[in-house]
C-alpha cells in the first residue's frame, strides 16, 4: 500500500453544491477502489491525503492531477505504508481556517497553505491533516 499527500489551489471558490458533488464522486470511486483518506479545504486551497493499494492510489491521483477544478498541485508525501491513517473514511472532509492551521502546527504568521510549504516537514504536514477537525459540518 502507499499514501500520498498533496496541496493544491482551487480554480474557483468552491460552493457547497460543488463540494457535495465532488465528494459524492470521490467517495463512490474510493469505495469501489478501496481508497481512503481525508480532504481539507482551507481558504481556497486543498490539502488531501489518499491511501490504499499502490495501483489504485496512482490511478486516483492520475485523475485528480488533471482535474480543472484545481491547479498548482504539489506532492508532499509519497511513501509505502502498511497501516492506513484513515481506514474508515472513503474521503473525510474538513473545512478549516488559517487560524486552525496555525493552532495545529504551532506556526504563527501563516497567510495560506503556500506559506506552510516553506516552513514545515512532511511529518508536520501529516500531523496537520490528522489534527484538523471540522469547524463546519457539511
Ligand atoms: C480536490 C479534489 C479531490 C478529489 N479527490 C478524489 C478522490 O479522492 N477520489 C476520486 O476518485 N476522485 C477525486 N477527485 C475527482 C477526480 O479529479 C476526478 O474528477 C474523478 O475521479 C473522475 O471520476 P469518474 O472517472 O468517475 O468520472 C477529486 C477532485 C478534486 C478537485
Amino acid at each position: 500500500m502507499k499514501q500520498i499527500l498533496y496541496v493544491s489551489v482551487a480554480s474557483n471558490p468552491i460552493t457547497d453544491s460543488d463540494m457535495k458533488s465532488l465528494l459524492n464522486q470521490a467517495r463512490s470511486n474510493n469505495d469501489r477502489d478501496h481508497v481512503s483518506g481525508k480532504l481539507v479545504y482551507v481558504d481556497g486551497q486543498f490539502l488531501q491525503l489518499i491511501e490504499g493499494v499502490t495501483e489504485q492510489v496512482d490511478a486516483t491521483f492520475d485523475r485528480i492531477k488533471i482535474d480543472p477544478r484545481h491547479h498548482n498541485i504539489q506532492l508532499f508525501i509519497e511513501h509505502a505504508i502498511s497501516v492506513r491513517t484513515f481506514p474508515d473514511w472513503t474521503m473525510g472532509y474538513v473545512v478549516a481556517s488559517i487560524k486552525d492551521v496555525m493552532d495545529v502546527t504551532g506556526i504563527s504568521q501563516i497567510h495560506g497553505l503556500s506559506d506552510l510549504y516553506k516552513q514545515v516537514q512532511d511529518d508536520l504536514m501529516k500531523d496537520l491533516i490528522v489534527g484538523l477537525t471540522p469547524t463546519t459540518n457539511r
